[in-house]
């Protein structure tokens, strides 16, 4: 090792209480951390490498230029067994081929034809809402994206196969991504722990035993369960993909059931199965977590929500209609969800596992080191946003220039980027237009100052305790449309 390489300094507090900290208040202690050490510190967490933490926008962008080979993401400490082989966890050359695999179905042209499902998912779901209705917003954006990724992950839109598929996948991301099954993970290790957990998933799946649908004594089997029956579902689908090509489909699960390898090889079932689910845990919870932040402000900013709601009844006086694609492309609306994912990224940073040593900016990092982009720390330093980079202010989205890809990174970046973040904005953006057009809610958080703690789920940070809110006024779909009587209400 270069003689020059350390750790920046940390906190000397002990693993237990560090990870506490984390666990309790995410948020606040990367704030108090970077009070204390400045632009890079270290954490240590019990039964792992030590984390770097940077934030400073030079490092930042060493970070997401660092070489596939300085790097190992099967690493990564996601205690949760989506099968290793897939994007997330694979490296070098395996993991390049894996994006170009996968990134085509989700790229924009695709998006802009699924703009149109999604919305008409959001309308069911919110004609189906009564005025005193009680909802959770992070579960309740949950249902509707799930409902979304059954037609853009297995191109599913309704009927009893749907309505199959959407149980289990929920089942099993709530029996694999609980607090307990976080809290064995990193207790025994999260790689070795979805090691374990992937065995016994084969040795079901081996015997064809997919259990009885009933959560036995030990807390990991039903989720091993579960995910064998899902992967059933799946491994079945995938056949019948590749025995009847149809030229008409083009969701995830049928274009990677066709993908090759450079040899001409189809990838191995298991493979399929891998990147679908991962794709699913990638997709459900970053996205509940960021639309319980995003409500959490519009709630307190009740200005805010009324500027959306005018904004999106004037682009249908303009368009006709309720168009999908172009609401996804008024900036107000754009800036507002910026600002929320600014301030408040669910994915508090984005972690590569080093396995050589390397720069980052002006510091030479050891390797066996977890370097950590703090996106909560970087979306909030003055030297970058100002003297108001702690005020939501959406408009700042509209004047002067664009934050670099080093200063705003909700979605990570570099070559390991989210693959999904297209399909996620869209979603978020059609979902969230459509709640300002047709949705009053009331919540606690809308009568006072206060704010939530934060809790982890799933690796995503959210705030403690959801975001209850009570329907107060449902307006019908076609409010707002020219020639509408309910064109001015409100
Ligand atoms: C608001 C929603 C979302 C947020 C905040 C989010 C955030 C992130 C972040 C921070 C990363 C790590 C990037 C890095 O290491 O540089 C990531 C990776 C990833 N995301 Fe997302 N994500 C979201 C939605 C989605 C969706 C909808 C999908 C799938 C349809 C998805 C699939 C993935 C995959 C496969 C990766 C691994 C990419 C790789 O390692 O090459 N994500 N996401």
């Amino acid at each position: 090792m270069n003689d020059h390489a350390q750790l920046p300094p940390g906190p000397k507090e002990f693993k237990f209480r560090q990870a506490l900290k984390m666990g309790l208040s995410i948020y606040d202690y990367l704030q108090q951390c970077a009070d204390e050490f400045g632009d890079a510190f270290t954490l240590n967490l019990p039964g792992m490498e030590p984390m770097v933490w940077v934030s400073r926008p030079d490092m930042v962008k060493s970070f997401f230029s660092l070489k596939p080979d300085q790097i190992d993401q099967s690493k990564l400490a996601i205690p949760i067994d989506v099968g290793d082989n897939q994007t997330g966890f694979i490296n070098n050359e395996e993991h390049a081929h894996s994006r170009k695999v996968i990134i085509p179905p989700l790229v924009s042209k695709r998006l802009h034809d699924r703009a149109q499902v999604m919305h008409e998912i959001v309308t069911e779901h919110i004609d189906a809402m009564q005025p005193g209705a009680e909802f959770d917003i992070p579960r309740l954006v949950g249902d509707i994206t799930l409902d979304i990724a059954c037609y853009t992950l297995l191109g599913l839109r309704s009927g009893e196969k749907r309505d199959q598929y959407r149980d289990l996948m929920l089942a099993w991301i709530q029996a694999s991504t609980n607090n307990t099954m976080f809290l064995l993970g990193n207790m025994v290790g999260p790689s070795k722990w979805r090691n374990r957990l992937h065995k016994a998933y084969l040795k079901k799946t081996r015997k064809g035993d997919f259990g009885h649908g009933k959560k036995g004594i030990l807390p990991w089997s039903y989720s091993v369960e579960l995910k064998a029956q899902l992967a059933d579902m799946m491994r079945r689908d995938i056949r019948e993909a590749r025995e009847n090509p149809d030229a008409q489909r083009n969701d995830v699960m049928y274009t990677v059931s066709h993908a090759r390898y450079e040899d001409g090889e189809l990838l191995p079932e298991e493979r399929v199965i891998s990147e679908a689910m991962a794709m699913l845990i990638g997709g459900h919870e970053t996205s509940a977590a960021t639309s319980a932040w995003y409500m959490l402000w519009l709630l307190k900013r009740p200005h805010v929500y009324k500027k959306m709601h005018d904004t999106v009844l004037q682009s249908l006086a303009e368009e006709g209609r309720f168009d999908p694609m172009k609401i996804t492309e008024i900036p107000y609306l754009n800036a507002c969800l910026s600002e929320s994912q600014r301030l408040t990224p669910s994915a508090v940073g984005t972690m590569r596992c080093l396995i050589k040593e390397a720069k980052i900016g002006p510091l030479t990092i050891p390797p066996n080191t977890n370097v950590l982009a703090a996106a909560y720390l970087t979306h909030r330093r003055k030297d970058v946003w100002g003297d108001d980079a702690l005020e939501f202010r959406p408009e700042r989205w509209l004047q002067g220039k664009l934050p670099s890809p080093f200063e705003y990174y909700p979605f990570g970046g570099g070559r390991r980027a989210c693959v999904g973040s297209n399909q996620a904005k869209q979603q978020l953006r059609i979902i969230f237009a459509e709640f300002a057009r047709r949705v009053e809610f009331d919540s606690p958080y809308a009568h006072t100052e206060q704010w939530p703690g934060q809790q982890q789920v799933s690796g995503q940070t959210e705030p403690q305790g959801g975001v209850p809110v009570t329907v107060t006024t449902v307006r019908p779909a076609h409010y707002g449309l020219p020639g509408s009587s309910l064109q001015a209400a409100s």
